[in-house]
C-alpha cells in the first residue's frame, strides 16, 4: 500500500475536483469505441473517486463493473458518485493492484486510465491485472503524456513550471511521460493485438468548453496543484513557479492554443 504516499497528486477535495472535471471534459474523447456487452464483468483498476467509473457504467448499462483503488477515502467517493447517477452496475474493493484477491481469470475486461503514471513497476501492474483476465478478454488502458504538452504563446516560465511537475512525479516512482510507453508495456505485460490510438486535445479560442475544462482546470490546475511540493523541494521559487502559472493561463487567451496528447491502448489475452 506504500503507492499511497507515493501519489503525487494528493487526496484533497480540490484535486478530486480536478478528476472531475478532467473525466467530464474528456468523456467522449477518452471513452469513445469503450463499450462493454450486457454480462460482461469490467474491473476498473485505480478507480479514484470514480471519474471514469460513471462514465463507464452510464455507457454500458447492462455490465457489471467492479472498481478497486487504494485509496479508502477516494472509494467512498466513488461510491458517493456512482449512487448520485443512480447506478446500480458498480461494485467497490478497497484493494491494492499488486496484492489483488480476485481469483484468476475473473474478469472479462480490464480498464486502467491515468493509473500506470503513478506506479514504479507499471509492466507488473498490467501483467498482475492481465492474469484476471478470461482467455480472450480485453485490457484498455488509458495515459497522458506531458511531454507532448504544448502551446502558444510559448513560454520558457510554463515549461519550467510543467517540468517541476514531471520532477515530483518521478521522484515519487511515477512517470508523467508514460503515454509514450504504453504500447511497449502493454506487449510486455503479455498481451496481445496491442493497438494505441493517440488522443489529440487540441484548445483554441473558438472552444471555449474546452478552454475551461481542460487548459484551466485539467491540465494548468494539475501544473498547480504542486507549487509549494516544487518550491519546498527547491525545483522552483515561488515567483518563477507562479510566472509559469499565469503562462499557462495565458495560453487561455482568445488568441491562445494548447495542445495535449494521451494515449489510449486495446489489448486482449490470448486465448486458450
Ligand atoms: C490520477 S488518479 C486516477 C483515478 C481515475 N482512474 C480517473 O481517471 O479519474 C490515480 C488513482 O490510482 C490510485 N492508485 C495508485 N496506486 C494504486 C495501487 N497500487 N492500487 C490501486 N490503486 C492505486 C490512486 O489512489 C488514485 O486514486
Amino acid at each position: 500500500m506504500n503507492e499511497v504516499a507515493a501519489y503525487v497528486h494528493g487526496y484533497h477535495p480540490r484535486e478530486n475536483e480536478r478528476l472531475q472535471d478532467q473525466a467530464g471534459t474528456l468523456a467522449d474523447l477518452l471513452h469513445a469505441g469503450t463499450h462493454y456487452a450486457a454480462g460482461r464483468r469490467v474491473l476498473e483498476a485505480g478507480c479514484g473517486v470514480g471519474a471514469q467509473t460513471v462514465t463507464l457504467a452510464v455507457r454500458s448499462p447492462g455490465a457489471q463493473f467492479t472498481a478497486v483503488d487504494v485509496s479508502a477515502a477516494s472509494l467512498a467517493q466513488a461510491e458517493a458518485a456512482v449512487m448520485a447517477a443512480g447506478l446500480s452496475n458498480v461494485q467497490f474493493r478497497h484493494a491494492d493492484i499488486f496484492a489483488l484477491l480476485f481469483a484468476p481469470q475473473s474478469f472479462d475486461d480490464v480498464f486502467v486510465c491515468f493509473v500506470l503514471e503513478h506506479l514504479a513497476r507499471p509492466a507488473e501492474a498490467l501483467a498482475a491485472l492481465r492474469a484476471l483476465l478470461k482467455p480472450g478478454g480485453t485490457m484498455t488502458v488509458i495515459e497522458g503524456d506531458h511531454g507532448s504538452a504544448y502551446f502558444h504563446p510559448e513560454s520558457p516560465a510554463a515549461r519550467a513550471a510543467i517540468a517541476c511537475q514531471v520532477e515530483l512525479q518521478r521522484r515519487a516512482g511515477g512517470d508523467a511521460m508514460i503515454g509514450r510507453m504504453v504500447y511497449p508495456l502493454m506487449v510486455q505485460a503479455g498481451l496481445q493485438d496491442v493497438s494505441v490510438s493517440p488522443c489529440l486535445v487540441y484548445v483554441d479560442g473558438s472552444r471555449p468548453a474546452l478552454i475551461e475544462g481542460f487548459t484551466r482546470r485539467t491540465f494548468t490546475a494539475m501544473v498547480a496543484g504542486v507549487r509549494d511540493a516544487a518550491i519546498a523541494a527547491g525545483l522552483s521559487d515561488a515567483d518563477a513557479f507562479d510566472l509559469g502559472i499565469r503562462d499557462l493561463h495565458r495560453t487561455a487567451a482568445a488568441d491562445g492554443v494548447f495542445c495535449y496528447t494521451f494515449f489510449k491502448g486495446t489489448g486482449k489475452k490470448r486465448r486458450g
